[in-house]
Protein backbone atom coordinates (compact mmCIF):
# COMPACT_ATOMS: atom_id res chain seq x y z
CA UNK A 1 0.00 0.00 0.00
CA UNK A 2 1.53 3.20 -1.36
CA UNK A 3 1.41 5.86 1.34
CA UNK A 4 -0.13 9.29 0.21
CA UNK A 5 1.75 12.40 -0.72
CA UNK A 6 0.01 15.67 -0.56
CA UNK A 7 2.54 18.43 -1.39
CA UNK A 8 2.00 22.37 -1.59
CA UNK A 9 4.02 24.07 -4.74
CA UNK A 10 3.36 27.89 -3.11
CA UNK A 11 5.35 28.87 -6.69
CA UNK A 12 6.58 32.25 -6.63
CA UNK A 13 4.05 33.18 -3.81
CA UNK A 14 4.33 34.02 -0.08
CA UNK A 15 6.14 36.64 2.59
CA UNK A 16 7.73 36.36 5.97
CA UNK A 17 4.59 37.21 7.47
CA UNK A 18 2.09 35.05 4.88
CA UNK A 19 4.08 31.99 5.23
CA UNK A 20 4.12 32.74 8.93
CA UNK A 21 0.58 32.40 9.47
CA UNK A 22 -0.14 29.55 6.97
CA UNK A 23 2.01 26.97 8.00
CA UNK A 24 1.09 28.02 12.12
CA UNK A 25 -2.45 27.36 11.02
CA UNK A 26 -1.62 24.20 8.63
CA UNK A 27 1.00 23.18 11.75
CA UNK A 28 -2.42 23.73 14.20
CA UNK A 29 -5.05 22.24 11.62
CA UNK A 30 -3.01 18.87 11.50
CA UNK A 31 -2.62 18.48 15.30
CA UNK A 32 -6.53 18.65 15.72
CA UNK A 33 -7.68 16.86 12.97
CA UNK A 34 -5.41 14.68 10.82
CA UNK A 35 -3.77 11.53 11.62
CA UNK A 36 -0.43 12.00 9.88
CA UNK A 37 -0.19 8.25 10.10
CA UNK A 38 -1.44 7.87 6.79
CA UNK A 39 -0.54 10.53 4.82
CA UNK A 40 2.74 12.41 3.59
CA UNK A 41 2.16 15.96 4.11
CA UNK A 42 5.39 18.78 2.19
CA UNK A 43 5.44 22.35 1.36
CA UNK A 44 7.81 23.23 -1.68
CA UNK A 45 8.26 26.95 -0.99
CA UNK A 46 10.41 29.40 -2.67
CA UNK A 47 14.03 29.76 -1.94
CA UNK A 48 15.20 32.48 -0.13
CA UNK A 49 11.93 31.05 2.40
CA UNK A 50 14.08 27.84 3.24
CA UNK A 51 15.42 28.79 6.60
CA UNK A 52 12.32 30.41 7.72
CA UNK A 53 10.23 27.32 6.74
CA UNK A 54 12.11 24.92 8.26
CA UNK A 55 12.47 26.63 12.01
CA UNK A 56 8.69 27.06 11.46
CA UNK A 57 8.12 23.59 10.55
CA UNK A 58 10.91 22.02 13.27
CA UNK A 59 8.62 19.14 14.87
CA UNK A 60 6.19 18.86 12.73
CA UNK A 61 5.20 16.10 10.55
CA UNK A 62 5.16 18.53 7.33
CA UNK A 63 8.50 18.03 5.01
CA UNK A 64 9.96 21.11 3.32
CA UNK A 65 10.81 20.81 -0.56
CA UNK A 66 12.15 23.07 -3.21
CA UNK A 67 10.17 24.02 -6.48
CA UNK A 68 13.82 23.26 -8.67
CA UNK A 69 17.31 22.48 -8.17
CA UNK A 70 20.30 22.43 -10.54
CA UNK A 71 21.65 20.24 -12.75
CA UNK A 72 25.18 21.28 -11.79
CA UNK A 73 26.71 20.70 -8.16
CA UNK A 74 28.30 23.86 -7.52
CA UNK A 75 29.90 26.59 -9.34
CA UNK A 76 29.90 29.94 -11.81
CA UNK A 77 26.05 29.26 -12.32
CA UNK A 78 24.45 32.56 -11.55
CA UNK A 79 21.06 32.36 -10.23
CA UNK A 80 21.02 28.85 -9.64
CA UNK A 81 20.29 26.74 -6.70
CA UNK A 82 22.34 23.27 -5.22
CA UNK A 83 21.03 20.04 -4.18
CA UNK A 84 23.79 20.66 -1.47
CA UNK A 85 21.79 24.20 -0.52
CA UNK A 86 18.51 22.22 -0.43
CA UNK A 87 19.92 19.72 1.96
CA UNK A 88 21.41 22.32 4.19
CA UNK A 89 18.13 23.53 5.26
CA UNK A 90 16.93 19.67 5.19
CA UNK A 91 14.67 20.06 1.88
CA UNK A 92 13.47 16.15 1.33
CA UNK A 93 11.78 16.75 -2.07
CA UNK A 94 12.38 18.65 -4.97
CA UNK A 95 9.94 19.28 -7.79
CA UNK A 96 12.03 18.88 -11.10
CA UNK A 97 9.98 19.40 -14.75
CA UNK A 98 7.35 21.16 -13.75
CA UNK A 99 5.55 23.04 -16.60
CA UNK A 100 5.85 26.37 -15.91
CA UNK A 101 10.03 25.56 -15.66
CA UNK A 102 9.30 24.13 -19.43
CA UNK A 103 6.88 26.40 -20.96
CA UNK A 104 8.60 29.91 -19.46
CA UNK A 105 12.22 28.48 -19.03
CA UNK A 106 12.43 26.03 -22.02
CA UNK A 107 13.12 23.06 -19.86
CA UNK A 108 14.12 20.27 -22.17
CA UNK A 109 13.12 16.39 -20.92
CA UNK A 110 17.24 15.85 -20.94
CA UNK A 111 17.89 18.68 -18.55
CA UNK A 112 15.43 17.37 -16.42
CA UNK A 113 16.46 13.88 -15.83
CA UNK A 114 20.02 15.65 -15.07
CA UNK A 115 18.51 17.21 -12.76
CA UNK A 116 16.54 14.27 -11.14
CA UNK A 117 19.68 11.99 -11.42
CA UNK A 118 21.45 14.85 -9.05
CA UNK A 119 18.22 15.05 -6.45
CA UNK A 120 18.74 11.20 -6.05
CA UNK A 121 22.58 11.62 -5.89
CA UNK A 122 21.97 13.67 -3.06
CA UNK A 123 19.57 11.77 -1.23
CA UNK A 124 16.28 14.03 -2.18
CA UNK A 125 13.04 12.88 -3.50
CA UNK A 126 12.44 14.43 -6.69
CA UNK A 127 8.78 15.28 -7.68
CA UNK A 128 9.10 14.62 -11.56
CA UNK A 129 5.90 16.47 -13.63
CA UNK A 130 4.63 15.60 -16.73
CA UNK A 131 1.62 16.84 -18.38
CA UNK A 132 0.60 17.93 -21.49
CA UNK A 133 -1.20 20.93 -22.98
CA UNK A 134 -4.69 21.05 -24.27
CA UNK A 135 -3.82 21.43 -27.82
CA UNK A 136 -1.71 17.71 -27.38
CA UNK A 137 -4.46 16.74 -25.56
CA UNK A 138 -7.44 17.72 -28.23
CA UNK A 139 -4.48 16.26 -30.94
CA UNK A 140 -4.63 12.80 -29.24
CA UNK A 141 -1.22 13.24 -27.90
CA UNK A 142 -1.45 12.85 -24.32
CA UNK A 143 -0.30 9.62 -23.90
CA UNK A 144 3.28 9.75 -26.30
CA UNK A 145 3.88 13.32 -24.94
CA UNK A 146 3.46 12.11 -20.94
CA UNK A 147 5.04 8.96 -21.87
CA UNK A 148 8.00 10.78 -23.65
CA UNK A 149 8.32 13.11 -21.30
CA UNK A 150 8.49 10.38 -18.21
CA UNK A 151 10.71 8.05 -20.45
CA UNK A 152 13.65 10.60 -20.51
CA UNK A 153 13.66 10.22 -16.97
CA UNK A 154 13.56 6.91 -16.76
CA UNK A 155 16.50 6.08 -18.96
CA UNK A 156 18.75 8.07 -16.75
CA UNK A 157 18.26 7.01 -13.50
CA UNK A 158 19.08 3.73 -11.83
CA UNK A 159 17.18 0.50 -11.64
CA UNK A 160 17.86 1.02 -7.77
CA UNK A 161 16.75 4.74 -7.63
CA UNK A 162 13.00 4.02 -9.16
CA UNK A 163 11.14 3.63 -6.20
CA UNK A 164 12.69 7.17 -4.59
CA UNK A 165 11.18 8.84 -7.39
CA UNK A 166 7.42 10.62 -7.37
CA UNK A 167 5.86 11.15 -10.36
CA UNK A 168 3.56 13.91 -10.70
CA UNK A 169 0.82 14.12 -13.59
CA UNK A 170 0.00 18.00 -14.36
CA UNK A 171 -1.92 18.79 -17.27
CA UNK A 172 -1.36 21.92 -18.36
CA UNK A 173 -4.58 23.24 -19.43
CA UNK A 174 -6.11 21.98 -15.78
CA UNK A 175 -3.46 24.10 -13.46
CA UNK A 176 -4.75 27.37 -11.84
CA UNK A 177 -7.31 27.36 -14.76
CA UNK A 178 -10.24 25.63 -12.21
CA UNK A 179 -10.44 23.03 -15.06
CA UNK A 180 -9.61 19.23 -13.42
CA UNK A 181 -9.54 16.28 -14.83
CA UNK A 182 -11.84 13.91 -14.30
CA UNK A 183 -10.98 11.32 -12.18
CA UNK A 184 -10.86 8.62 -14.93
CA UNK A 185 -8.92 11.05 -17.23
CA UNK A 186 -6.83 11.22 -14.50
CA UNK A 187 -6.49 7.45 -13.25
CA UNK A 188 -5.99 6.59 -17.26
CA UNK A 189 -2.78 8.21 -17.42
CA UNK A 190 -1.92 7.63 -14.24
CA UNK A 191 -2.30 3.58 -15.20
CA UNK A 192 0.15 4.79 -18.55
CA UNK A 193 2.32 6.12 -16.11
CA UNK A 194 2.19 2.94 -13.79
CA UNK A 195 2.73 0.83 -16.61
CA UNK A 196 6.36 2.12 -17.74
CA UNK A 197 7.36 2.42 -15.07
CA UNK A 198 7.07 -1.18 -14.19
CA UNK A 199 8.97 -1.86 -18.16
CA UNK A 200 12.18 -0.49 -15.89
CA UNK A 201 10.99 -2.56 -12.79
CA UNK A 202 7.83 -4.13 -11.65
CA UNK A 203 8.04 -4.29 -7.95
CA UNK A 204 9.31 -0.51 -8.03
CA UNK A 205 6.79 0.69 -10.05
CA UNK A 206 4.20 -0.37 -7.36
CA UNK A 207 5.84 1.30 -4.89
CA UNK A 208 6.01 5.08 -6.94
CA UNK A 209 3.55 7.06 -5.62
CA UNK A 210 1.84 9.05 -8.75
CA UNK A 211 0.34 12.56 -7.83
CA UNK A 212 -2.04 14.43 -9.40
CA UNK A 213 -2.12 18.29 -9.86
CA UNK A 214 -3.92 20.87 -11.76
CA UNK A 215 -6.67 22.61 -9.44
CA UNK A 216 -7.11 19.77 -7.00
CA UNK A 217 -9.25 21.59 -4.48
CA UNK A 218 -11.48 20.45 -1.44
CA UNK A 219 -14.28 19.93 -3.54
CA UNK A 220 -13.02 17.53 -6.12
CA UNK A 221 -9.61 15.72 -3.90
CA UNK A 222 -11.76 12.90 -2.23
CA UNK A 223 -12.79 11.12 -5.69
CA UNK A 224 -9.31 12.04 -7.40
CA UNK A 225 -7.49 10.51 -4.47
CA UNK A 226 -9.60 7.26 -4.98
CA UNK A 227 -8.55 6.69 -7.84
CA UNK A 228 -6.38 2.88 -7.76
CA UNK A 229 -3.28 4.87 -9.33
CA UNK A 230 -3.65 8.45 -7.84
CA UNK A 231 -1.45 8.69 -4.63
CA UNK A 232 -1.58 12.00 -3.81
CA UNK A 233 -1.83 15.55 -5.20
CA UNK A 234 0.35 18.42 -6.08
CA UNK A 235 -1.15 21.37 -5.14
CA UNK A 236 -0.89 24.98 -6.17
CA UNK A 237 -3.66 27.76 -5.52
CA UNK A 238 -5.10 25.71 -2.81
CA UNK A 239 -1.93 25.16 -0.85
CA UNK A 240 -1.82 28.70 -0.23
CA UNK A 241 -4.91 28.48 1.81
CA UNK A 242 -4.83 26.77 5.22
CA UNK A 243 -8.79 25.41 4.89
CA UNK A 244 -8.45 24.43 1.94
CA UNK A 245 -4.99 22.25 1.89
CA UNK A 246 -5.74 20.97 5.03
CA UNK A 247 -9.25 19.79 3.49
CA UNK A 248 -7.07 18.33 0.80
CA UNK A 249 -4.89 15.95 3.16
CA UNK A 250 -7.96 15.52 5.28
CA UNK A 251 -9.08 13.85 1.75
CA UNK A 252 -5.98 12.04 1.62
P1 LIG B 1 -3.12 24.61 -9.20
O1 LIG B 1 -3.48 23.69 -8.08
O2 LIG B 1 -3.12 26.06 -8.82
O3 LIG B 1 -3.90 24.32 -10.45
O4 LIG B 1 -1.57 24.30 -9.56
C1 LIG B 1 -1.18 23.00 -9.75
C2 LIG B 1 0.29 22.97 -9.88
O5 LIG B 1 0.86 23.47 -10.83
C3 LIG B 1 1.05 22.34 -8.79
O6 LIG B 1 2.38 22.15 -9.14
Amino acid sequence: MRRKLVAGNWKMNGSLAANTLLLTEIKSGLKGNVSSATCDVAVCVPAPYFAQCQGLLNGAAIALGAQDVSSHEAGAYTGEVSTGMLQEFDCRYVIVGHSERRAYFAESNELIAQKTVRALNAGLTPIVCVGETLAQREAGETDSVVAEQLNVVLAAIAVSDLAKIVVAYEPVWAIGTGKTATPAMAQEVHAMLRKQLQVKNAEAAAQVRILYGGSMKPDNAQELLAMSDIDGGLIGGAALKSADFLAIIQAA
